[in-house]
């Protein structure tokens, strides 16, 4: 299994060392996410249930002293260095940098001064698979630029969301960032995306969340999500005509589709069905971690699969072949997709004494039929953002 974990302290010294200062940064982290389920829900202002993860990405952040804003990207071992003036001017490049640049700018607009400063940026969450990347560099980036100035952390996970969506242009909903921010050492989050309230929920202890990365990221990524986003809107004007109440898929429970689906063209009929339906497995599913019920978590997880995959038309065909593969294993409870769709990870439930076969029979599945050996990692809830007290 692997663990990519970051020493905190090697990030300190390598930030020494770039930046040829004797200055001790101060050291931040945030960390990525698996969402449990509730998938496209968000920007429906519907619920979510991730965990964030022990993989995270640092910040270490120190002065610089010349009015400029530098930061350098390990994973990217690129540097890019703008004066603190230009930055509301600045343009998005399509990289990394966008994420840094648009946190800062979105700070700027949120009347938060940003002087200029050293940042070292390394992350261990893999870039692509749906761990949430993104989240944790927009949201270290958000604290290491904020320093000791205090910020309410439901405003800087919409900072991190209005940066990705504004100046990215990737027009996401707030659960990534909003586990970064919330995480919990022991619990799941189930956040309601409409009041933007949350409430922790423990998991059972004999279970291993464990993620599966197919190792494929399929291109459509940008352009499909932006495309569902317009298919739930068009589903709701629809639902909207007959039933004014309506003004988002969140006011639509299930009975209420059932009974007024046909008024709804078919491909927006599908898209809702799956976003109507995915709400209340979440709600269930959060009902099933409450009573230790593994058999009906794990259905759900299947369900929550099957309905992204023939009604929300995100998954692909590795990814279907994870999920499909890893059900029929001893042990398995469930398995399903994670994140925005067309590959990156799966996640599943298993049994901690079933993980070890698991992983041989699914790698060696895998490889047979992609030429593509998976990565698995164990996810335990981890605890949200912040400063990092004591690196040593
Ligand atoms: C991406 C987005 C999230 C959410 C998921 C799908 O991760 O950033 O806001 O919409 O996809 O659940």
């Amino acid at each position: 299994m692997l663990t990519l974990a970051i020493i905190p302290r090697e990030i300190i010294n390598a930030f020494r060392e770039h930046f040829g200062s004797q200055t001790k940064p101060e050291l931040y982290r945030a960390p990525g996410r698996v969402n449990l389920i509730g998938e496209h829900t968000d920007y429906n202002l519907g619920f979510v249930f991730p965990i964030a993860l022990e993989m995270a990405c640092y910040v270490a952040a120190g002065p610089g002293g010349d009015g400029k804003l530098r930061a350098y990207s390990r994973d990217f071992d690129e540097e890019f260095s703008i004066a603190v003036d230009d930055l509301p001017a600045a343009k998005a490049a399509g990289k990394w940098s966008d994420y840094v640049l648009g946190v800062a700018r979105e700070l700027l607009a949120a009347g938060v001064r940003i002087e200029g400063g050293n940042l070292y940026i390394a992350s261990d969450v893999p870039l692509g698979s749906g761990l949430s990347s993104s989240a944790a560099l927009e949201i270290s980036t958000a604290y290491a630029l904020l320093g000791p100035r205090h910020m309410d952390p439901i405003d800087i996970a919409l900072l991190g969301q209005r940066a990705e969506s504004q100046f990215v242009g990737m027009p996401c909903g707030i659960m990534d960032q909003y586990a970064s921010v919330f995480g919990q050492e022991w619990a799941a989050i189930q956040i309601d995306c409409r009041s933007l309230e949350h409430e922790y929920v423990p998991l059972p202890h004999d279970v291993r969340i464990i993620a599966v990365n197919s190792m494929v990221k399929h291109e459509l990524g940008t352009s499909a999500y932006r495309e569902r986003v317009a298919e739930c809107q068009r589903a709701v004007a629809a639902i909207h005509e007959i039933t004014p109440d309506v003004e988002s898929l969140r006011d639509v429970p299930v009975a209420l589709f059932e009974r007024i689906q046909d008024s709804v063209s078919p491909t927006p009929r599908r898209r809702a069905r799956h976003v109507v339906t995915e709400n209340q497995r979440v709600i269930d599913f959060a009902a099933a971690a409450n009573a230790h019920n593994l058999e009906v978590m794990g259905r759900l997880f299947i369900a929550s699969h099957r309905s992204m995959q023939y009604d929300y038309e995100i998954s692909c065909e590795e990814i279907d072949f994870l999920v499909d593969t890893a059900i029929k294993l001893p042990g398995v409870h469930g398995a399903r997709m994670t994140g925005g769709g067309f590959g990156g990870c799966t996640v599943n439930l298993v049994a901690p004494n079933a993980v070890e076969n698991f992983r041989r029979q699914l790698t060696k599945a895998y490889e047979e039929r992609f030429g593509k050996t998976p990565v698995f990692y164990d996810c335990k809830p981890a605890d949200g953002a912040g400063r990092v007290t004591d690196p040593d």
